[in-house]
């Protein structure tokens, strides 16, 4: 066995996106593709000499033998050592947890989140630094420098080491650590969250339903939910990675999990379902009878966290992404605290959450966190619902009428054009500047428009500053319409389009979603003229 090192040539479009480089499996699985990119990261980052690195993935098609030549390629690089996940399992929050909790130099997550997993589906890796958070976007861009100029990559020719032994190995003199990937996870969960009272909560015949998808947060969910807390066997569903996902979209929202979906808003409901993503850090709550919204849950959430221990000392600060409801702007103005406006994509929490302005962060794509990890974290929010229901005895519905009624209802979709030809997009968008002028003043149907323009963000604590942000469209109402393209689509363009309207009036408080924002959906139209530019009627996704 010996350390090798291998003439490579660079790779176009190894660009990282918002959340790491995301490309189809197959692309990634073409020779030296893989390893230009992690030679790439290693570089980017002043090497990886006598560093330590934690390494996992949410066990998509092509995660295990990934992790196979991150690991030679490390060794060959100098690393001291390695921290791996059994069978090459983490989930984002866990292996963000794990980089933290052992003072690591960062690590390696491979995964395309809720994107499809399989041969023919997508693939995904990234580099989170030393704080446990997505790579500050000067750390990105360097790797994407360095893919494009990269002549050589290290590697050892050892064999393959056996991902599914706990204990520890070594590769070319670098030592493998294999770790059980939920007992630190599950450890840090006991340190935030009444778990004797969530043992009451399922003692007394409260039920729920937990939707693993068939992605990385099934064993996660099985040893805290059943084997911990004692929901009964059954509550986690779909609980086994699986190389495709089972063929699906580990996407937890309304589409995508709609057999959870059906359950909640049927006769049988339970009295609480939830769902997570590919790699564990999205999460879908619904009550019985009463789906949250992610910008609703955020605001929820921050309304009503202290009633967890770990939290009980209240907030320093609140952040979400710009695109997200406003619903939690609301929350934080009543509790006098600090309220943040980033950019789409979590990294921008990171500088928040370590700087101590923040403890809670949200998106409205799902994305519900704290600084207990630098990553969003779906079983954590799942469980901080299951302590505000145990601690308040409301059910779901009682909640989100209370807070409704309280701080005003924001209601809020998003509609998403996928695959749109890129020129196409960028022609919609480039329209859509050409009318931050004229646009104020002008009605569409019973809305007005107060303001319109781009959103850029200049960070409180770096004083970095991230331009092209998203399209805002305010209405005198307090409504919005947000135009973005998608940073982490592997095909074409997809145009989001976020949509958002306030609501006081109690009588109108509990309205259909798409019904009460139909006036804000056709002023959207007229203004972008979405049909025209796309040729498409309607959206591919509602959520
Ligand atoms: C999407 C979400 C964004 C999230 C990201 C990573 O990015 O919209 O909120 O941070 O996935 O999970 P987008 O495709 O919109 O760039
Ligand atoms: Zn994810």
């Amino acid at each position: 066995m010996a350390r090798i090192t291998v003439p490579t040539q660079p790779i176009a479009g190894q660009k990282p996106g918002t959340s790491g480089l995301r490309k189809k499996t197959r692309v990634f699985m073409q020779p030296h593709y893989l390893e230009n990119y992690v030679q790439a990261i290693f570089d980017g980052i002043n090497g990886v000499e006598q560093k330590v690195l934690v390494v996992g993935g949410d066990g998509r098609f092509f995660n295990d033998r990934a992790i196979q030549t991150i690991l030679r390629m490390a060794a060959a690089n100098g690393a001291k050592s390695c921290i791996v996940g059994q069978n090459g399992i983490l989930s984002t929050p866990a292996a963000s947890h794990l980089i933290r909790k052992n003072g690591t130099d960062g690590g390696l997550i491979l995964s395309a989140s809720h994107n499809p997993g399989g041969e023919d589906e997508d693939f995904g890796l990234k580099y989170n630094g030393p704080n446990g958070g997505p790579a500050a976007e000067h750390v990105t861009d360097e790797i994407y420098a360095l893919t494009q100029t990269l002549s050589e990559y290290h590697t050892t020719d050892s064999a393959d080491i056996d991902l599914s032994q706990i204990g520890t190995t070594t590769v070319e003199g670098m030592t493998v650590t294999i770790i059980d990937p939920v007992t630190d996870y599950a450890a840090l969960m006991e340190t935030l969250f009444d778990f004797e009272a969530l043992r009451g909560l399922f003692a007394g015949g409260f039920r729920m339903r937990f939707d693993a998808m068939h992605a990385v947060t099934g064993p996660y969910a099985k040893a805290i939910l059943e084997e911990t807390l004692g929901a009964p066997a059954g509550t986690v569903v779909n609980a086994t990675p699986l190389p495709d996902f089972g063929g699906g979209h580990p996407d937890p929202n309304p589409i995508w999990a709609h057999e959870l979906m059906d359950l909640m808003m049927g006769a049988d409901a339970p009295d609480f379902g939830a769902a997570s993503d590919g790699d564990g850090d999205r999460n879908m709550i619904v009550g019985r009878g009463q789906y949250v919204t992610p910008s609703d849950s955020l605001a929820v959430l921050a309304a009503l966290a202290h009633l967890a221990p770990g939290y009980a000392a209240g907030l320093s600060g609140v952040a979400r992404s710009m695109p997200t409801s406003g619903a939690v702007d609301r929350v934080a103005a009543k509790k006098g605290i600090e309220c943040f406006e980033t950019p789409t994509g979590w990294k921008f929490f990171g500088n928040l959450l370590d700087a101590g302005r923040a403890t809670l962060c949200g998106e409205e794509s799902a994305g519900t966190g704290s600084n207990h990890v630098r990553e969003k974290d779906g079983l954590w929010a799942v469980l901080l619902w299951l302590n505000i229901l145990a601690a308040s005895g409301k059910s779901v519905a009682e909640l989100m009428a209370d807070h409704w009624a309280e701080y005003g209802r924001n209601y809020y979709s998003r509609h998403d054009y996928e695959d749109v030809e890129a020129d196409k997009a960028a022609a919609l968008m480039t329209d859509l500047r050409a009318q931050f002028a004229t646009l104020p003043g002008q009605s569409f149907g019973p809305l007005t428009v107060a303001s319109a323009d781009e959103f850029s963000y200049d960070d409180p604590v770096d004083g970095s500053s991230s331009t092209g942000q998203g399209i805002r469209i305010g209405f005198t109402s307090g409504g919005r319409v947000v135009f973005r393209i998608s940073g982490t689509g592997t095909v074409g363009a997809t145009i989001r389009v976020y949509l958002e309207d306030y609501e006081t009036d109690p009588a109108k408080l509990h309205r259909d979603a798409q019904e009460a924002l139909a006036p804000i959906i056709a002023a959207a139209e007229a203004i972008a003229g979405i049909r025209a530019h796309t040729g498409r009627d309607a959206p591919n996704v509602i959520t």
